[in-house]
């Protein structure tokens, strides 16, 4: 296919999906480097990230790196024809609406017009990380089109960096990820963690304190909620930020989190903590962020034996509930009479043990538990189609996994990835829809294969 027809059939792929209205951004004036509004002729270092055509109209995005902003042209028009940007502020779920900034149509006798320089991010304002598209239609024709949401280098050279800021494009006012759920949150919170102590950048710390102190009383307060697993993935986000930032209040939480979670261990299928407060389900996941959780507990108190005790107590029964199928991968979880259920082996449940036994080997000085480890990894790395975590990794001679990580990495960065550095659900492609789940999955990647 010739690149013209290629662009026609990106047209008509956008004509296809229908426009939804989007939640409406007040169309208040950003200002940076420079405000809103500068004329496109002063752009420094003009590139084109994205276009597309529609009736022969070439529309596209011109991103100037240099100054962080970016404006929309029409090319090969006739008067009469328009043009201007969206930009959104949660990574393209919403944008400016009606408002369609930098308006231009394109004047008699010409066959061109651009709008003016709007600013990619916000950072004056709750740190906005910004993307912005250009749209346009032909001056007789009711059709719109818009290219894919691109936006600049800054904060986004390299692809991990460039990965980290699209996850912050979803950061929003409550301290949480738009499109994430609760405990996805605590997720991106880790990844976000991870990413600065890998990197040590440190533009991005700032979000720790903020969701701790906004979400201190959400659901039933101190990061807990009927979901005993949902408490575990908080209660290791907060020994994550203690682990970056010293603060002994993350570690205070994190306690409070795993006592949470030990509260609902009973005899029912001889031990284990519950899936919920309910107690209806014992499955696998949360008693694996139990034992990292108390694991790692253990590891930073002074003097602590309570911690490293409830670990080994869950590890114990664990490892004989049932739960690991013959091909030494686990499944979900129990049926109502204590058997393996054979529902779905989630990477998940074969990942967070990985991660409790690393703290158990650190706790004990015993390499019996990574020799556990590397059996669930290997068998992992036998399925055609799980992915281990970098945790492992990291703790073993010689890392072994690191050519497999630095590999996974470069797939999902080819295959599975758009313009604006987002990344969907599949590893291997291709791109699907976006979100903050998916996005912290794949920063984990690029962090794990550093
Ligand atoms: C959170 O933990 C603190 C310290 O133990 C306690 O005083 C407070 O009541 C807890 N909040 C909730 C909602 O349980």
């Amino acid at each position: 296919m010739g690149e013209k027809r290629i662009l026609t059939a990106l047209a008509l792929l956008c004509l296809s999906v229908p426009l939804v209205t989007p939640s409406v951004i007040p169309k208040d004036q950003v200002c940076n480097i420079y405000c809103d509004g500068r004329d496109s002729s002063s752009a420094t270092s003009p590139r084109i990230p994205v276009r597309v055509e529609i009736f022969g109209r070439l529309i596209e995005l011109v991103i100037s790196d240099v100054d962080n902003m970016a404006f929309a042209k029409i090319t090969n028009g006739n008067p009469g024809d328009e043009v201007w940007l969206d930009r959104s502020f949660d990574g393209g779920l919403s944008w400016s609406g009606d408002s369609r900034i930098g308006y231009a149509t394109i004047p008699g006798g010409s066959r061109v017009v651009n709008t003016v320089m709007y600013n990619v991010d916000d950072p004056k304002n709750n740190f906005r990380i910004g993307a912005l598209r250009a749209c346009g239609k032909a001056g007789d024709r009711n059709e719109i089109v818009c290219t894919s949401w691109a936006r600049s280098t800054v904060l986004a050279g390299s692809r991990i960096d460039a990965a980290a800021t699209a996850l912050m494009q979803f950061y929003n006012d409550k301290g949480l990820w738009t499109s994430a759920g609760w405990w996805n949150a605590a997720n991106c919170l880790t990844a976000i963690i991870d990413y600065s102590r890998v990197t040590g950048s440190t533009v991005y710390t700032y979000a720790i304190d903020n969701t701790f102190v906004k979400n201190i009383n959400s659901e039933d307060g101190n990061f807990t909620n009927m979901y005993v697993d949902d408490v575990g993935w908080w209660g290791l986000a907060w020994v994550d930020a203690f682990d970056l930032t010293r603060n002994q209040k993350y570690l205070d939480m994190a306690k409070l989190d795993s006592d949470f979670m030990y509260q609902t261990k009973d005899d029912h299928c001889g031990g284990g903590v519950w899936w919920t407060t309910i107690k209806d389900y014992k499955n696998a996941i949360p008693n694996e962020l139990f034992i990292k959780l108390a694991a790692s507990l253990h590891n930073r108190i002074p003097g602590d034996t309570k911690y490293l005790s409830q670990a080994i107590d869950i590890l114990t029964w664990f490892e004989q509930s049932g739960m690991y199928n013959s091909d030494n991968l686990i499944n979900d979880g129990l049926t109502d009479d204590c058997k393996n259920n054979g529902r779905d082996t989630w990477t998940y449940n074969q990942g967070v043990i990985l991660g409790g036994l690393v703290q158990l080997q650190i706790a004990t000085g015993d390499n019996v538990y990574l020799d556990k480890a590397r059996k669930i990894a290997d068998a992992v790395l036998r399925s055609s189609h799980l992915n281990p975590e970098g945790e492992l990794n990291r703790a073993l001679p010689n890392r072994p996994y690191t050519a497999y990580l630095r590999g996974l990495a470069d797939v999902i960065y080819e295959r599975d990835r758009n313009s604006l550095d987002q990344y969907g659900v599949h590893y291997a492609g291709p791109f699907t829809i976006p979100s903050a789940a998916n996005q912290h999955s794949a920063l984990e990647v690029f962090t794990a294969a550093v």
